[in-house]
């Protein structure tokens, strides 16, 4: 029986196979868990629908995580199909295009709103959401995906480094709130990978050749480890950790030069 077993979670930021929170959502119905998947937008909808025909028993709901009412709709329904949720990974993230190519001087008001509101600010959102239905579990972990990009410059990683660096500090905060209520919340800082929206930051292919040149393991990582570190904080192995930020980076982060 897998680790998971019995477990209900829920995985917002699926829009393709190569999605990060894909892999986790795949990951965790291996290991047992129910899983309900989100899509943004109609465009979306097909692909996570029929990503989602390979699970047991999935829940497929659309949410567009600057929407309040769509998250209530998610949780509502969440509630009313598993009666509570174990965990949640929150896997969204966007900058305009514009803002990931401009110099970083350049960045807009609204720009910046848009970046910090999808990337940081949701994972309050739903863990609001969450908390209720956690605490009908005797607790829970939530887990979001953040990069490097929040302490080091990289180039054109810009506002989505300021919006990592607010992820990584709000993943601290919520843990505090919520480590009374025995919810853990931490991040896993991913190295580069080929993604969707990986390709929208300009030059995105000399970050994963520098990775390949000077990580210690002298490579990228994908999606399936990624995953895998996500099960260890996720389940009951990683029942002592809370406010981490876990680097899954081939070692890249301790490179000096
Ligand atoms: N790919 C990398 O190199 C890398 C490295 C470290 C961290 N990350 C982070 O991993 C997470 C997943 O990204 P990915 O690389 O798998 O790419 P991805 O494009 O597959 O996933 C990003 C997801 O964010 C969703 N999203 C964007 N705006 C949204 C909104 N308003 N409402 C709901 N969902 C929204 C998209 O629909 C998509 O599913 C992101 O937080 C990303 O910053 C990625």
């Amino acid at each position: 029986m897998g680790v998971l077993a019995g477990k209900t979670g829920l995985v917002v930021g699926v829009a393709n196979k190569r999605s990060i929170a894909w892999a986790i959502a795949q990951a965790a119905a291996a290991e047992g868990a129910r899983v309900a998947l989100t899509y943004q937008g109609e465009r979306l909808e097909e692909n996570v629908r029929d990503l989602s025909a390979g699970l047991a028993d999935p829940l497929v709901l659309p949410l567009d995580v600057t929407d309040d009412a769509q998250i209530a709709r998610v949780f509502e329904e969440i509630d009313s199909t598993f009666g509570g949720l174990d965990f949640l990974v929150h896997g969204a993230a966007y900058a305009s295009r514009d803002d990931l190519s401009n110099p970083f001087v350049q960045t807009t008001r609204d720009g910046f709103k848009l970046a910090l509101d999808v990337s940081a600010y949701s994972l309050i959102a739903l863990s609001r959401g969450a908390l209720p239905l956690m605490e009908k579990r005797g607790g829970g972990s939530i887990l979001t995906l953040t990069y490097l990009g929040s302490d080091r410059v990289f180039p054109n990683y810009n506002v989505m480094g300021v919006a990592k660096a607010a992820l990584e500090s709000t993943v601290r905060y919520l843990a505090a709130d919520l480590g009374p209520k025995n919810i853990r919340v931490n991040a896993i800082s991913a190295g580069p990978i080929k993604t969707l929206a990986a390709a929208g930051i300009s030059g995105f292919s000399s970050i994963l050749q520098v990775y390949r040149d000077r990580a210690p393991l002298r490579r990228t990582v994908d999606t399936s480890e990624v995953a895998s570190a996500a099960m260890f904080l996720l389940t009951d192995a990683g029942r002592g950790v809370t406010a981490e930020v876990l680097m899954v980076d081939g070692g890249y982060h301790a490179t000096g030069m």
